[in-house]
């Protein structure tokens, strides 16, 4: 495949707002936090928006809004209506963990957001508070409530694959039985050298091959927006579970994305260290489009297996 036609598949593009979060999960932070980035450090949604519209020039059309926890920036709505606004954007979504959906999900959704990803652990108290180490699982679900209210449609549940979510997949697929909620268990994906991750990790097949001893469950199409999530349903039900196997399943061949830090970094690969600093082009277009087409012909699509060290935590990246 020639770099051209590489560089135009990436149309998918994730944009962190913020390193911060108002929780710590066991998988994703040391239990102290890590060094959060000085204010002056983070792109200014001006910034922000500015590398958007030159990515839609090379390709994106799919943009996301991640973190860290993206909703504890202020006026996240603000930059939401500003990313909808802009030509060439089609699908504007947004990753959280939904403790501030509640304050959050109606403006989100007049400034034009139409959909978002919810990342809840586990649907019981005592593990979420363990795996969040400070969360609150009615918080969590109140988010959930807030997303169906203000309308978002798909709503997507991301669900870690951590030690003890064996006994829990009974109330996932309960979940999606009563609404058309997308589950997707994910894998875990070792990024960082310096977690150690609590338990073992439980891979996406052992999983599925559970579910279907127990339950009736029939491959289906995904919701709107799926990437390399495979899904499956009780027939029936409106809601779906899906399985994102990072580790099982290879599929970076498939990769479509690209990322920006909070501090504006570019990153074509999860796996990999390597970064392009794009803050100082922005106000430049053509030597920002020219450093984005480089870093897109230049993406490698096989680093999954390599599990490479990683400086950053998925905080700082933006899952
Ligand atoms: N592997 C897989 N998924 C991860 N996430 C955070 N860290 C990892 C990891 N190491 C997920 C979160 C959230 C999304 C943004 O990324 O659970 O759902
Ligand atoms: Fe925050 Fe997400 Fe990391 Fe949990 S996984 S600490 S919610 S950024």
């Amino acid at each position: 495949m020639s770099d051209d036609v590489r560089a135009r598949r990436v149309d998918y593009l994730r944009l962190s707002i913020t390193d911060r979060c108002n929780l710590r999960c066991t998988y994703c932070m040391p239990p102290e936090g890590v060094p959060v980035r000085a204010h002056d450090d983070i792109l200014r949604f001006e910034e922000i928006v500015a590398f958007a519209r030159v990515a839609v020039t090379c390709g994106i059309s799919k943009v996301r809004i991640t973190g860290g926890e993206p909703l504890v920036r202020a006026g996240c709505p603000d930059l939401v209506g500003m990313l909808a606004a802009l030509p060439g954007v089609h699908d504007l979504s947004l990753t959280t963990n939904g403790l501030l959906l509640p304050r959050y999900a109606a403006e989100l959704r007049a400034a034009g957001l139409r959909r978002v990803n919810v990342s809840l652990d586990s649907l019981d108290p005592a593990r979420f508070a363990a795996v969040t180490r400070c969360g609150r699982l009615e918080d969590a679900l109140a988010g959930l409530e807030a997303a169906f209210a203000a309308g978002f449609d798909p709503v997507k549940l991301n669900v870690l694959l951590l030690e003890g979510i064996e006994d829990e997949l009974d109330a996932y697929v309960r979940l999606t039985l009563e609404r058309p909620l997308h589950v997707r268990f994910i894998e875990f994906m070792p990024l960082d050298r310096r977690l150690v991750l609590g338990g073992r990790m439980v891979p996406a097949p052992a999983v599925l091959e559970r579910l279907r001893a127990r339950h009736r469950l029939e491959p289906v199409g995904g919701p709107y927006g799926h990437g390399p999530a495979r899904y499956w349903a009780v027939p029936g039900a409106p809601g779906t579970i899906g399985f994102i196997a990072a580790i099982s399943d290879h599929f970076c061949q498939n990769c479509n994305r690209l990322r920006l830090t909070a501090d504006g970094r570019l990153r074509t690969c999860l796996f990999s260290g390597e970064e392009v600093a794009v803050r100082a082009l922005l106000g430049d277009d053509e030597g920002l489009r020219a450093a984005v087409l480089e870093a897109l012909a230049a993406k490698r699509y096989d680093r999954c297996r390599e599990a490479l060290a990683n400086e950053r935590a998925m905080s700082q990246i933006g899952g």
